[in-house]
């Protein structure tokens, strides 16, 4: 048993889907939340600059001491996995494996059809991923830079700009007739009742929920779960507007959020290399609380 907490970090507010997926399949557990929204989108970047800002993340999140950190990203996942693994003492889980492997599962062999970010879909982790566990399988790509300014707009499943764009980008995979349609990206599981009726005839995979059994696996595995029986607190930090990600965040967490603190670049960047104890952090979040631009939303529970 571990009661210590599991870390998430996003580009920004959508990992909150990876988040609501933990809290169902494990409710018990811990939860630090990091979003990157001084900085998001990270689908357009270079793989340098997510590689560098994946890494600050994680620093970021290691002086909570966690058992585990997630790159609930796909971008970071797709990009900088590989690169973050051997400089993260404890275990990285990504979200690209998660997802290919559920694919492949519900696939049973036929064709798979990833959506992604520009930067996810360049980069073809998941092309990499699924033809690891099944190399036969013909798999395509379709990037869909526009859902996620749509969505974080609040634009959902019924809503006709997004469904006719959704149906234009669905076009360059039609013509594979996917078994599974994997969605790749933090923000399209929102939308995943729009793939559905654009694509009746697929399964909608969500690397999101695929993630948090993975985890709950793994945990298990290493007698690392929360022996905790009440629920599991979240607490979300965040690089800039705390009260854009809590209006907006809400949605994809599927609950309102309670705790958010907004973190300025001072002490982000403060001591990145260094392991520095989440009480330290703590005493610093409370003395920065009194300079104007510093502030701390936290309701509690
Ligand atoms: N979180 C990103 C992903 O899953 C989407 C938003 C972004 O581009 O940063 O790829």
């Amino acid at each position: 048993m571990d009661s210590k907490p599991i870390a998430v970090f996003d580009s920004g507010l959508g990992g909150l889907t990876v988040v609501r997926a933990l809290r169902r399949h494990l409710p018990h557990e811990s939860l630090i939340y990091f979003g990157d929204t001084a900085r998001v989108p990270y689908g357009i970047k270079s793989s340098e600059t997510v590689v560098a800002f994946a890494e600050q993340d994680c620093n970021f999140l290691l002086r909570f001491n966690p058992k585990l950190v997630i790159a609930a990203c796909n971008t970071v996942s797709a990009l900088a996995l590989e690169e973050l693994t051997p400089k993260v003492p404890v275990p990285l889980v990504g979200v690209v494996g998660p997802g290919a492997s559920e694919a492949v599962r519900q696939a049973g062999g036929r064709s798979i059809a990833v959506l992604a970010t520009e930067a996810t879909v360049a980069s073809q982790a998941y092309i990499r991923a699924i033809h690891h566990l099944a190399p036969r399988t013909p798999v395509t790509q379709q990037r869909c830079p526009s859902l996620v300014s749509l969505i974080e707009e609040g634009r959902t499943s019924s809503d006709k700009i997004l469904l006719m764009i959704l149906d234009e980008y669905l076009d360059g995979v039609r013509q594979l007739d996917p078994a599974v349609v994997l969605l790749g990206c933090t923000h399209y599981p929102l939308v995943a009742e729009a793939v559905g009726k654009l694509m009746p005839l697929a399964r909608i995979v969500d690397s999101a929920d695929a993630t948090a059994r993975v985890v709950r696996e793994l945990l298990a595995n290493r007698d690392a779960l929360s022996a905790s029986v009440e629920p599991g607190r979240l607490r979300c930090y965040v690089s800039d507007n705390p009260q854009r990600f809590r209006e907006v965040g809400g949605s994809f967490l599927g609950e309102p959020i309670r705790e958010v603190t907004w973190i300025t670049p001072e002490q982000f960047f403060h001591e990145q290399s260094v392991f520095k104890p989440v009480r330290e952090l703590e005493d610093a979040i409370a003395r920065g609380s009194d300079r104007p631009e510093a502030v701390h939303i936290s309701s509690g529970r």
